[in-house]
């Protein structure tokens, strides 16, 4: 029985959800150029300048709407299009639907995406005060939302009218509380909050995550074909990047993007240190791309590369944020590099992992599908040149190597050490193709989508550390700290906190898994260590360690490991140099 569910477990854990985003969603979305003042005709004209600028053949494919196509609520709960935004979603009979916008998009060769709001109210109700858009009506004629109302809403949006993928934002659950202006004067009923900026409780995330688990099961009830993206927007908050990926084809990380160095980076980092929590089906969003605005538009190219170069090495959605009628053509080309897209949309699905951190510069790989091969962004974050130098070793890759920069095509083969110069903001995104340094031995902290966290252990995490720490890390402690054992500094291994399981999908192709496991720090107090391979117990260690361990895997579908501590006590644990070997 144990073994049986054990199985369905795991199956569940990396089984069905690839079906939806087998690599990151690319697409397009109003938002950043237009707020809520965007309309059919716009939305038209940005799908036609996808396919007249190449961007739609080179994989930008969801053309989305976001805050502000609802009118309002009727009081059989059904929601009426703005058809002053959607001329086309005004039938014959006086209803109103969206299903001829999809049909439209669907004609041009697109998928088509939605927006809604997992509260009773949206975003625009709290923070676009004076758009012409916000849904009108009486108190609940203006509950958009899709609280009490998630079976009927996800009929509605992705079964009657078939849009293929769904954002639900979620400022109904944080900014509707009783000493805001627009509840205060009565205009939106009171809720919570579930979610405050900033300060992640665990029983509030438990009720988010409740929210968009019942979503889900809607979903799926309405298109068990699984084609539906669920994109998840609750900005990194409710502790969302550790469970959304149980729900959500992505979730963001991290707040609104801005046109801005400083917010883009912000971005970036929320989402580079979560690779074990991303995958094919599953993946860590920092936002809307900002390119063609601010800092990243026509006059600021090295950024505007950057900021795609991060993207493409985090595995992120690449969803464009500009109006493209007006778009340079230096900046469509940026959007469009074929190159640097392959390395986002690998099929692999590795997201990227920091390698080398010094001041301003960092060094970020991506395992790619093929052997033998890592995108590597070398990033210089900082307005001073710099050179990095990273020795091929570090990227377990044997002396010799061919060097592609994506950007300027220009190809070299390399002795030993990358050295890099880079311009002030500027990152340098290789193709490295090389040897494996060590044939038939990969670390796990290079195969992150191989992980599925099945448990975090992050209960024992206050809601200050819950706001900063990542629960399971490559690299890294939870804590953000370099990674140690008992104190000793360790390059290569996976942060866990006592209490966490994970699942690494082996899928029959490795035949040994070595590691060595124990307390970052000196520790005293019960730790227990499990090693199991498909269910079955094959390593057992009692005591904090460390301790080595070497088991074979042959045959084996997926291996979970386990640290057990007191319960209530926060312990991290190191899984030192976490390898599969075939
Ligand atoms: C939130 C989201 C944005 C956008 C707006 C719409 O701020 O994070 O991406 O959807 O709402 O109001």
């Amino acid at each position: 029985m144990r073994r049986l569910t054990v199985t369905a477990a795991l199956a569940l854990a990396f089984g069905t959800a690839a079906a939806q985003a087998p690599t990151p969603p690319m697409g397009w979305n109003p938002w950043n150029a237009f707020h809520t003042e965007v309309d059919e005709a716009k939305i038209m004209a940005n799908a036609e300048a996808l396919r007249r600028t190449g961007l739609a053949d080179a994989g930008y494919r969801y053309v989305n709407m976001d805050d502000g196509w609802w009118r309002t609520r009727r009081p059989d709960g059904r929601i009426e299009v703005r058809t002053s935004m959607f001329p086309s979603g005004a039938l014959p009979d006086g209803s109103t639907s969206m299903r001829p916008f999809v049909d439209r998009l669907h004609a041009l060769g697109f998928k088509a995406g939605i927006y809604s709001e997992i509260g009773r109210n949206a975003c625009s109700q709290a923070w676009d005060r004076h758009s012409p858009n916000l849904p009108e009506g009486n108190t609940a004629a203006r509950e958009i939302g899709t609280y009490g109302h998630q079976a009927a809403d996800v009929a509605l949006l992705l079964g009657e009218w078939g849009f293929d993928y769904m954002k639900v934002d979620a400022c109904g659950l944080a900014d509707f509380t009783p000493e805001q202006p627009w509840v205060r004067d009565g205009t939106h009923r009171v809720f919570g909050p579930w979610i405050v900026r900033g300060k992640p409780d665990a029983e509030s995330a438990r009720r988010v995550e409740a929210l968009y688990a019942g979503l889900r099961k809607q979903i799926d009830a309405v298109r068990p074909d699984g084609g539906v993206v669920l994109s998840i927007c609750a900005w990194g908050e409710a502790r969302v990047a550790n469970w959304a990926g149980r729900y959500g084809s992505s979730w963001r990380t991290s707040p609104d993007i801005e046109p801005t160095w400083k917010s883009m980076l912000l971005n970036f980092d929320s989402a580079i240190k979560r690779p074990l929590y991303a995958g094919p089906g599953h993946w860590n969003d920092p936002d809307m791309l900002e390119l063609g605005h601010g800092e990243f538009d026509e006059k600021h190219l090295a950024e505007a590369r950057a900021h795609m170069s991060l993207w493409a090495i985090a595995a992120a959605p690449l969803v464009l944020g500009a109006d493209l009628t007006r778009m340079p053509q230096a900046l469509i080309d940026i959007a469009g590099n074929r190159e640097v897209i392959a390395i986002d949309q690998d099929p692999a699905g590795h997201q990227g992992v920091t390698v080398m951190r010094a001041g301003d510069t960092q060094v970020v790989a991506r395992t790619l599908a093929a052997s033998g091969q890592k995108a590597v962004a070398l990033v210089n974050r900082g307005s001073r040149p710099r050179t990095v130098t990273l020795p091929l070793a570090r990227l377990q890759l044997a002396p010799a190597a061919t060097v592609r920069d994506v950007w300027t095509k220009r190809e070299r083969g390399v002795d030993g050490v990358i050295s890099v110069e880079l311009a002030p903001r500027e990152t340098a995104l290789l193709l490295v193709r090389g040897r494996p340094l060590r044939p038939g031995h990969a670390y796990v902290s290079e195969l992150p989508a191989r992980v599925r966290v099945l448990e975090d252990g992050s209960a024992v995490l206050s809601t200050a550390q819950a706001a900063g720490w990542v629960p399971v890390q490559a690299n890294a402690a939870p804590s953000g700290k370099p990674l140690t054992l008992r104190g000793a500094a360790v390059a290569e291994g996976i942060g866990v906190l006592a209490g966490s399981r994970l699942a690494l999908r082996l899928d029959g192709e490795f035949a040994r898994f070595r590691s060595r496991v124990g307390a970052t720090t000196a520790t005293r107090g019960a730790l227990v260590y499990r090693v199991l391979a498909d269910g079955k117990p094959v390593f057992e260690h009692g005591g904090p360690g460390p301790v080595d361990i070497d088991v074979a895997v042959d045959g084996v579908k997926t291996l979970e490991l386990v640290t057990r501590g007191e319960p209530g006590r926060l312990v991290e644990v190191a899984w030192a140099g976490a390898a599969l070997l075939r």
